[in-house]
């Protein structure tokens, strides 16, 4: 599965890069605004950083001005996602970007109806948001799964690209239901590394081997 950064933080994604782990990066307004950076720029950076798909979305509402932004924002370099929200005139835009051979990731996406429609239009991604789900009372995983199965039913080669995860469970989560790609923010890139008994063990053969003297392994 194919794990990307939720994240505008240019320092947050270049200190996680060195052991490969990170195969692209999503930006949504906030973040982009969270991070104090202009778009334009701030896509830049991350697309230097970063050889996978870098998302960067759109701000206006009517497809031609969405269509119009999506061609800046993909003007910026090859790896560029133009990502688009799942309303009906996100859709139009989907369409002249798939058409146009521009990759999308639609984004908000809340049901399995909606991402049906979104695999329709040719979104090259599909982000559902499994945390906002959760916190509305539903179930976000099993919106995944959902997705999943609909997508197999009729071959749709729109990649599933769970978004909104909270934690580790959500990535274990979505991974044992067949998503393609998890988008995560960078605390819960580290968690999927971190245990406590990894950490235990660790510092037991330290000490064991601190205890013989010895300097390094000779
Ligand atoms: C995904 O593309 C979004 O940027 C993100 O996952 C939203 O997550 P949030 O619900 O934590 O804001």
């Amino acid at each position: 599965m194919q794990i990307f950064l939720d994240t505008a933080e240019i320092n947050e994604i270049r200190s996680r890069l060195d052991a490969g782990l990170v195969d692209g990066v999503t930006t949504n307004p906030s973040l982009i605004a969270k991070a104090g950076a202009g778009i334009f720029e701030r896509v830049a950076e991350i697309c230097d950083a970063v050889d996978g798909p870098v998302s960067a979305e759109v701000v206006a509402t009517e497809a031609d001005a969405m269509i119009a932004e999506g061609k800046r924002l993909a003007e910026i370099a090859p790896n560029v996602v133009v990502k688009l929200p799942l309303t009906a005139q996100g859709l139009v835009a989907c369409r002249t970007f798939a058409e146009a051979g521009i990759q999308t990731n639609v984004t908000l996406c809340f049901s399995i109806n909606q991402a049906l429609m979104a695999a329709k239009a040719g979104a090259s991604y599909i982000s559902p948001f499994v945390g906002r789900v959760d916190d509305a009372g539903g179930d976000g995983i099993g919106l995944l799964a959902g997705i999943r199965e609909v997508y197999d039913n009729f071959g749709y080669e729109t990649e599933i690209l769970a978004a909104s995860m909270r934690g580790p469970a959500h990535v274990e989560a979505a991974a044992a239901v067949g998503c393609d790609a998890a988008t995560i923010p960078p605390k819960v890139f580290d968690a999927l590394v971190a245990h406590p008994l990894t950490e235990k063990g660790l510092a037991a053969f330290l000490k064991d081997w601190e205890a013989t003297g010895r300097k390094g392994l000779d």
